[in-house]
Protein backbone atom coordinates (compact mmCIF):
# COMPACT_ATOMS: atom_id res chain seq x y z
CA UNK A 1 0.00 0.00 0.00
CA UNK A 2 2.68 2.76 0.85
CA UNK A 3 4.48 1.27 -2.04
CA UNK A 4 1.33 2.92 -4.09
CA UNK A 5 1.22 6.15 -2.06
CA UNK A 6 4.92 6.67 -3.15
CA UNK A 7 4.84 6.17 -6.51
CA UNK A 8 1.76 8.12 -6.88
CA UNK A 9 3.96 11.23 -5.01
CA UNK A 10 6.72 10.56 -7.32
CA UNK A 11 4.46 11.20 -10.04
CA UNK A 12 3.13 14.11 -8.87
CA UNK A 13 6.65 15.21 -8.46
CA UNK A 14 7.83 14.61 -11.53
CA UNK A 15 4.80 16.25 -13.39
CA UNK A 16 5.35 19.41 -10.92
CA UNK A 17 9.20 19.38 -11.90
CA UNK A 18 7.57 19.66 -15.87
CA UNK A 19 5.95 22.70 -14.95
CA UNK A 20 8.80 24.45 -13.28
CA UNK A 21 11.12 23.88 -15.45
CA UNK A 22 8.98 25.16 -18.10
CA UNK A 23 7.75 28.46 -16.26
CA UNK A 24 11.82 28.90 -14.99
CA UNK A 25 12.77 28.71 -18.69
CA UNK A 26 10.81 32.27 -19.37
CA UNK A 27 12.85 33.94 -16.59
CA UNK A 28 15.08 35.04 -18.68
CA UNK A 29 12.67 37.45 -20.58
CA UNK A 30 13.63 41.12 -20.48
CA UNK A 31 9.78 41.85 -20.33
CA UNK A 32 7.80 41.18 -17.35
CA UNK A 33 4.73 41.42 -18.53
CA UNK A 34 5.54 38.99 -21.46
CA UNK A 35 6.90 36.89 -18.25
CA UNK A 36 3.94 37.20 -16.28
CA UNK A 37 1.64 35.92 -19.21
CA UNK A 38 3.78 32.77 -20.42
CA UNK A 39 4.26 31.59 -16.70
CA UNK A 40 0.70 31.47 -16.43
CA UNK A 41 -0.50 30.34 -19.59
CA UNK A 42 1.66 27.37 -19.07
CA UNK A 43 0.45 26.36 -15.28
CA UNK A 44 -2.67 26.75 -17.01
CA UNK A 45 -1.79 24.54 -19.76
CA UNK A 46 -0.23 22.04 -17.23
CA UNK A 47 -2.86 22.13 -14.93
CA UNK A 48 -5.37 21.64 -17.66
CA UNK A 49 -3.55 18.45 -19.13
CA UNK A 50 -3.09 16.91 -15.28
CA UNK A 51 -6.61 17.42 -14.47
CA UNK A 52 -8.18 15.81 -17.56
CA UNK A 53 -5.16 13.31 -17.26
CA UNK A 54 -5.03 14.32 -20.99
CA UNK A 55 -4.28 10.96 -23.76
CA UNK A 56 -1.83 10.90 -26.17
CA UNK A 57 -4.91 10.68 -28.79
CA UNK A 58 -6.46 13.65 -27.15
CA UNK A 59 -3.49 15.51 -27.79
CA UNK A 60 -3.43 13.99 -31.22
CA UNK A 61 -6.81 15.16 -31.92
CA UNK A 62 -6.29 18.40 -30.71
CA UNK A 63 -3.08 19.10 -32.55
CA UNK A 64 -4.98 18.14 -35.60
CA UNK A 65 -7.75 20.39 -34.66
CA UNK A 66 -5.43 23.22 -34.87
CA UNK A 67 -3.90 22.36 -37.96
CA UNK A 68 -7.35 22.68 -39.53
CA UNK A 69 -8.17 25.52 -38.22
CA UNK A 70 -4.94 27.25 -39.63
CA UNK A 71 -5.44 25.95 -42.70
CA UNK A 72 -9.10 27.44 -43.15
CA UNK A 73 -7.90 30.78 -42.33
CA UNK A 74 -7.30 33.43 -45.02
CA UNK A 75 -7.89 37.07 -45.15
CA UNK A 76 -11.19 36.71 -45.23
CA UNK A 77 -12.02 33.90 -42.64
CA UNK A 78 -10.37 33.80 -38.76
CA UNK A 79 -11.23 30.58 -37.85
CA UNK A 80 -9.24 31.42 -34.27
CA UNK A 81 -11.21 34.75 -33.40
CA UNK A 82 -14.21 31.82 -34.02
CA UNK A 83 -12.93 29.76 -31.67
CA UNK A 84 -12.03 32.00 -28.99
CA UNK A 85 -15.59 33.11 -30.14
CA UNK A 86 -17.37 29.64 -28.97
CA UNK A 87 -15.27 29.49 -26.10
CA UNK A 88 -16.09 32.29 -24.20
CA UNK A 89 -12.53 33.88 -24.67
CA UNK A 90 -13.63 37.13 -26.54
CA UNK A 91 -16.45 37.58 -24.09
CA UNK A 92 -13.54 37.35 -20.95
CA UNK A 93 -11.49 39.17 -22.73
CA UNK A 94 -14.10 42.00 -23.31
CA UNK A 95 -15.21 41.28 -19.83
CA UNK A 96 -11.69 42.29 -17.72
CA UNK A 97 -11.26 45.00 -20.40
CA UNK A 98 -14.42 47.04 -19.68
CA UNK A 99 -14.89 49.87 -17.42
CA UNK A 100 -16.00 49.03 -13.97
CA UNK A 101 -18.86 51.57 -14.19
CA UNK A 102 -22.66 49.98 -14.24
CA UNK A 103 -23.74 54.22 -15.65
CA UNK A 104 -22.03 53.52 -18.91
CA UNK A 105 -23.49 51.52 -22.15
CA UNK A 106 -22.23 47.89 -21.87
CA UNK A 107 -19.46 46.15 -24.42
CA UNK A 108 -19.80 43.07 -25.96
CA UNK A 109 -17.96 40.95 -29.24
CA UNK A 110 -16.31 42.66 -31.87
CA UNK A 111 -16.64 39.53 -34.34
CA UNK A 112 -14.99 38.92 -37.68
CA UNK A 113 -17.34 40.92 -40.08
CA UNK A 114 -16.11 44.92 -39.46
CA UNK A 115 -14.40 46.43 -42.04
CA UNK A 116 -11.77 49.25 -42.26
CA UNK A 117 -12.89 52.27 -43.94
CA UNK A 118 -16.53 51.62 -44.09
CA UNK A 119 -17.94 55.03 -45.85
CA UNK A 120 -18.81 58.08 -44.28
CA UNK A 121 -22.95 59.01 -43.87
CA UNK A 122 -24.67 62.35 -43.55
CA UNK A 123 -27.15 62.04 -40.28
CA UNK A 124 -29.78 60.30 -41.54
CA UNK A 125 -28.91 58.79 -44.65
CA UNK A 126 -29.63 54.94 -45.97
CA UNK A 127 -27.48 52.02 -45.48
CA UNK A 128 -29.42 49.68 -46.22
CA UNK A 129 -30.04 50.29 -50.04
CA UNK A 130 -29.74 47.14 -52.07
CA UNK A 131 -30.23 45.01 -49.10
CA UNK A 132 -32.95 42.38 -48.40
CA UNK A 133 -35.17 43.79 -45.70
CA UNK A 134 -37.88 45.49 -44.27
CA UNK A 135 -36.43 49.31 -43.69
CA UNK A 136 -35.45 50.12 -40.31
CA UNK A 137 -34.55 53.83 -38.36
CA UNK A 138 -32.33 53.36 -35.91
CA UNK A 139 -31.33 56.52 -33.41
CA UNK A 140 -30.18 57.95 -30.12
CA UNK A 141 -27.78 59.80 -28.51
CA UNK A 142 -23.70 59.84 -27.60
CA UNK A 143 -23.73 60.90 -24.18
CA UNK A 144 -21.03 60.77 -20.87
CA UNK A 145 -21.34 59.73 -17.85
CA UNK A 146 -22.60 63.17 -16.65
CA UNK A 147 -25.45 63.35 -19.43
CA UNK A 148 -24.29 65.68 -21.73
CA UNK A 149 -24.55 65.17 -25.15
CA UNK A 150 -20.83 64.30 -27.10
CA UNK A 151 -20.66 66.46 -30.33
CA UNK A 152 -18.93 65.16 -32.90
CA UNK A 153 -17.96 61.35 -31.68
CA UNK A 154 -17.58 58.52 -34.53
CA UNK A 155 -20.41 55.93 -34.85
CA UNK A 156 -19.83 52.80 -36.35
CA UNK A 157 -22.20 50.52 -37.65
CA UNK A 158 -22.33 47.40 -39.49
CA UNK A 159 -25.01 44.45 -39.85
CA UNK A 160 -26.73 41.40 -41.45
CA UNK A 161 -29.11 41.60 -44.04
CA UNK A 162 -32.63 39.92 -43.80
CA UNK A 163 -31.07 36.87 -44.64
CA UNK A 164 -28.84 36.89 -42.04
CA UNK A 165 -25.43 37.53 -44.41
CA UNK A 166 -23.39 40.34 -44.15
CA UNK A 167 -21.94 42.38 -47.55
CA UNK A 168 -18.74 40.72 -47.14
CA UNK A 169 -20.50 37.16 -47.45
CA UNK A 170 -21.56 37.76 -50.83
CA UNK A 171 -19.04 36.44 -53.85
CA UNK A 172 -18.40 40.00 -55.34
CA UNK A 173 -19.65 42.15 -52.87
CA UNK A 174 -20.20 45.78 -52.24
CA UNK A 175 -20.34 47.67 -49.35
CA UNK A 176 -23.95 47.93 -47.93
CA UNK A 177 -25.63 47.69 -44.37
CA UNK A 178 -22.31 49.52 -42.77
CA UNK A 179 -20.95 53.02 -42.60
CA UNK A 180 -19.77 55.38 -40.25
CA UNK A 181 -21.16 59.16 -38.70
CA UNK A 182 -20.24 61.94 -36.52
CA UNK A 183 -23.29 63.01 -33.98
CA UNK A 184 -24.26 66.24 -34.33
CA UNK A 185 -23.98 69.44 -31.41
CA UNK A 186 -26.11 67.16 -29.00
CA UNK A 187 -24.49 64.05 -29.77
CA UNK A 188 -27.61 63.09 -31.89
CA UNK A 189 -27.07 60.31 -34.92
CA UNK A 190 -29.47 58.84 -37.10
CA UNK A 191 -29.62 56.49 -39.87
CA UNK A 192 -31.83 53.71 -42.01
CA UNK A 193 -30.64 49.93 -42.77
CA UNK A 194 -32.55 46.94 -42.81
CA UNK A 195 -33.47 45.13 -39.63
CA UNK A 196 -30.84 42.57 -39.04
CA UNK A 197 -32.02 38.89 -38.91
CA UNK A 198 -30.35 36.10 -36.81
CA UNK A 199 -27.50 34.43 -38.48
CA UNK A 200 -24.89 31.36 -37.69
CA UNK A 201 -21.75 31.95 -37.20
CA UNK A 202 -19.38 30.21 -40.18
CA UNK A 203 -19.82 26.65 -38.85
CA UNK A 204 -17.93 24.71 -42.29
CA UNK A 205 -14.84 24.38 -40.61
CA UNK A 206 -13.33 22.74 -37.53
CA UNK A 207 -15.06 25.27 -35.05
CA UNK A 208 -18.20 23.79 -36.54
CA UNK A 209 -17.61 20.18 -35.62
CA UNK A 210 -16.46 21.32 -32.14
CA UNK A 211 -20.39 23.09 -31.53
CA UNK A 212 -21.69 19.99 -33.25
CA UNK A 213 -20.13 17.28 -30.95
CA UNK A 214 -21.77 19.24 -27.98
CA UNK A 215 -24.51 19.58 -29.94
CA UNK A 216 -24.41 23.16 -29.48
CA UNK A 217 -25.95 26.04 -32.12
CA UNK A 218 -24.24 28.00 -34.49
CA UNK A 219 -26.88 30.96 -33.94
CA UNK A 220 -26.41 34.54 -33.19
CA UNK A 221 -29.68 36.51 -32.42
CA UNK A 222 -30.01 39.33 -34.63
CA UNK A 223 -28.05 42.70 -33.86
CA UNK A 224 -26.50 45.42 -35.27
CA UNK A 225 -22.77 46.00 -34.46
CA UNK A 226 -21.52 50.02 -32.87
CA UNK A 227 -18.29 51.15 -32.87
CA UNK A 228 -18.69 54.80 -31.01
CA UNK A 229 -15.48 56.73 -30.15
CA UNK A 230 -14.72 60.12 -28.98
CA UNK A 231 -11.85 62.10 -27.53
CA UNK A 232 -11.47 61.82 -23.54
CA UNK A 233 -13.75 58.37 -23.59
CA UNK A 234 -13.35 54.67 -23.76
CA UNK A 235 -14.40 53.65 -27.40
CA UNK A 236 -17.07 51.34 -27.44
CA UNK A 237 -17.75 48.55 -29.07
CA UNK A 238 -21.19 46.92 -28.31
CA UNK A 239 -24.48 45.77 -30.38
CA UNK A 240 -28.23 46.05 -29.87
CA UNK A 241 -29.71 42.59 -29.67
CA UNK A 242 -33.63 42.76 -31.12
CA UNK A 243 -35.78 42.05 -28.53
CA UNK A 244 -37.76 38.94 -28.95
CA UNK A 245 -35.66 37.04 -30.76
CA UNK A 246 -35.51 33.31 -30.49
CA UNK A 247 -31.53 32.82 -29.83
CA UNK A 248 -31.12 35.71 -27.02
CA UNK A 249 -30.88 32.85 -24.77
CA UNK A 250 -28.13 30.72 -26.43
CA UNK A 251 -25.69 32.74 -28.36
CA UNK A 252 -23.24 30.74 -29.97
CA UNK A 253 -20.69 33.27 -28.71
CA UNK A 254 -21.98 33.92 -25.67
CA UNK A 255 -22.29 37.58 -26.61
CA UNK A 256 -25.88 38.84 -25.28
CA UNK A 257 -26.65 41.37 -22.40
CA UNK A 258 -29.58 42.06 -20.83
CA UNK A 259 -28.90 45.59 -21.17
CA UNK A 260 -28.29 45.26 -25.00
CA UNK A 261 -31.96 44.28 -25.60
CA UNK A 262 -33.41 46.33 -27.44
CA UNK A 263 -36.88 46.57 -28.71
CA UNK A 264 -37.41 47.59 -32.64
CA UNK A 265 -40.98 48.92 -32.83
CA UNK A 266 -42.93 47.77 -35.97
CA UNK A 267 -44.95 51.23 -37.72
CA UNK A 268 -46.93 50.89 -40.43
CA UNK A 269 -46.68 51.90 -44.10
CA UNK A 270 -46.54 55.59 -45.15
CA UNK A 271 -44.35 58.68 -43.89
CA UNK A 272 -41.53 58.02 -41.83
CA UNK A 273 -38.73 60.30 -40.75
CA UNK A 274 -36.10 62.00 -42.67
CA UNK A 275 -38.83 62.45 -45.03
CA UNK A 276 -38.85 58.71 -45.99
CA UNK A 277 -42.19 57.26 -47.28
CA UNK A 278 -42.25 53.60 -47.01
CA UNK A 279 -44.61 50.92 -48.58
CA UNK A 280 -44.02 48.11 -46.33
CA UNK A 281 -44.27 47.76 -42.55
CA UNK A 282 -40.48 49.80 -41.15
CA UNK A 283 -39.21 49.15 -37.80
CA UNK A 284 -37.62 51.60 -35.53
CA UNK A 285 -34.75 51.31 -33.19
CA UNK A 286 -33.63 53.95 -30.49
CA UNK A 287 -30.22 53.06 -28.69
CA UNK A 288 -29.01 56.30 -26.04
CA UNK A 289 -25.39 55.28 -25.53
CA UNK A 290 -23.27 56.49 -22.58
CA UNK A 291 -19.62 56.44 -22.84
CA UNK A 292 -17.26 55.73 -20.13
CA UNK A 293 -14.79 58.78 -19.41
CA UNK A 294 -10.93 57.80 -19.98
CA UNK A 295 -9.29 57.32 -16.46
C1 LIG B 1 -20.63 38.79 -35.39
O1 LIG B 1 -21.49 39.21 -34.65
O2 LIG B 1 -20.46 39.39 -36.45
C2 LIG B 1 -19.85 37.56 -35.02
C3 LIG B 1 -19.30 37.46 -33.78
C4 LIG B 1 -18.59 36.32 -33.44
C5 LIG B 1 -18.45 35.29 -34.35
C6 LIG B 1 -19.01 35.39 -35.61
C7 LIG B 1 -19.73 36.53 -35.94
FE1 LIG C 1 -22.64 40.21 -36.20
Amino acid sequence: MDAVFDDEEQQRAREDAVTEQVVASFETSTDPRYEQVMSSLVRHLHGFIRDVRLTPGEWDAAIAFLTRAGQITDENRQEFILLSDVLGASMMTVGVNSPPRSDATESTVFGPFFVHNAPLIGLGDDIGEGMAGRPCYVHGRVTGTDGSGLAGARVEVWAADEAGFYDVQYEGHALAGRAHMFTDENGRFDFWTVQPAAYPIPYDGPVGDLLRAAERSPMRPAHIHFMVVAEGYVTLITHIFVAGDQYLDSDAVFGVKPSLITEFIEHEPGEAPRGHVVDSTWSEAVFDIVLAPER
